[in-house]
């Protein structure tokens, strides 16, 4: 049988806006856990014009890990791919939009009954009965500009100076990402066990990350099974209910016993060090499988979607 022709469409970190974990060596790992009835081409998104276009067509699948280009992001990437009808691995422009914007992600949830943290607008922080907030980009990502006040101290002048953000009620306690992969037979979902993201110390306030003080990845964190299933059962709503295709990474917080969901990442990064790979190993599944996984769910996507399928 002749191999299918399937390119990684990326740019590499430096052409980003966000600088996501897209290096060299991401490819290579990927290149090597291409399916073997695959045979694997590579290109940098080189521009929005025709020609690139035309150029993308004539693969069998674009393994889409572009996560931007120039001052655009990677749901103007995915606009442009479903525009010219380039077939693609990712969640398509309507779900990524919702899910990359902090103003209607939580609109989206609200209609399926998934709590996330309210907005406060900067004129309602004194009056609110909350005493400490976080305030963050509409759209960011990569925890970048994430500042937490308190009621006494805020911040106004830097609230006011910056690229449009949201205020919402710092959420105290634990926090899990969540991730999502297609089944073994790729007709449906599943959620993999959370990953606990914790601080290195005790402190109560801290982001995930490393940018703002050092938090750990914790795998075996005795979450009591209701809740991890509770978790689950949220997250795997969110994505189904986005028409999310192929996989996603979802940031969730444990606070006063209820779960909010911060954050949904429709393209979660794939470097070595990244949360995905990361939980997807410690599942005992190998990159190749979750490759292999996808692009099955690509192929009911695509040759077979006479029923809704994402
Ligand atoms: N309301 C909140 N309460 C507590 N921590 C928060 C809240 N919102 C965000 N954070 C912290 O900031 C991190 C980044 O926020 P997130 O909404 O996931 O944005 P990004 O798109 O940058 O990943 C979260 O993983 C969490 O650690
Ligand atoms: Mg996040």
């Amino acid at each position: 049988m002749a191999l299918k022709r399937i390119i990684y469409l990326y740019s590499d970190s430096t052409f980003t806006p966000w600088k996501e974990n897209i290096f060299a060596r991401t490819i290579v790992h990927l290149l090597q856990s291409t399916p073997d009835d695959y045979y694997p081409y590579v290109t940098h998104f080189v521009g929005f014009t025709p020609e690139f276009a035309q150029f993308l067509k004539q693969f069998d699948v674009v393994f889409n890990v572009c996560y931007g280009y120039g001052d655009e992001g990677q749901h103007d990437i995915v606009r442009w791919l479903d525009a010219n009808d380039i077939k693609h691995t990712a969640s398509n422009y309507p779900a990524q939009s919702i899910a990359k914007d902090k103003v209607q992600l939580p609109t989206f949830c609200a209609t399926i009954g998934i709590d996330t943290p309210e907005i406060i607008a900067l004129s309602d922080i004194q009056t609110s009965s909350y005493n400490r907030f976080i305030a963050k980009p509409r759209m960011g990502s990569l925890h970048q500009n994430m500042v937490v006040f308190d009621k006494a101290n805020v911040p106004y002048e830097t609230l006011l100076a910056k690229e449009e953000l949201i205020i919402q009620p710092y959420l105290a306690g634990r926090e899990f990402t969540v991730g999502v992969i297609p089944t073994e037979d790729a007709n449906d979902y599943m959620c993999l066990p959370p990953l606990e993201i914790r601080p290195d110390d005790n402190r109560e306030v801290y982001i995930a990350g490393q940018n703002y003080g050092r938090t750990e990845k914790v795998m075996n964190h005795h979450l009591p099974a209701d809740v991890c299933h509770a978790m689950q059962a949220a997250v795997l709503k969110a994505h189904r209910a986005l028409g999310l295709r192929g996989m996603s990474r979802t940031d969730v917080r444990l606070s006063d016993g209820k779960i909010y969901i911060l954050d949904i990442n429709t393209m979660p990064n794939l470097d070595t060090n990244s949360f995905l790979p990361f939980m997807v190993k410690h599942q005992g599944i190998e990159l190749k499988e979750l490759f292999r996984r996808i692009l099955l769910r690509f192929e009911l996507y695509y040759h077979q979607n006479e029923v809704a399928i994402y």
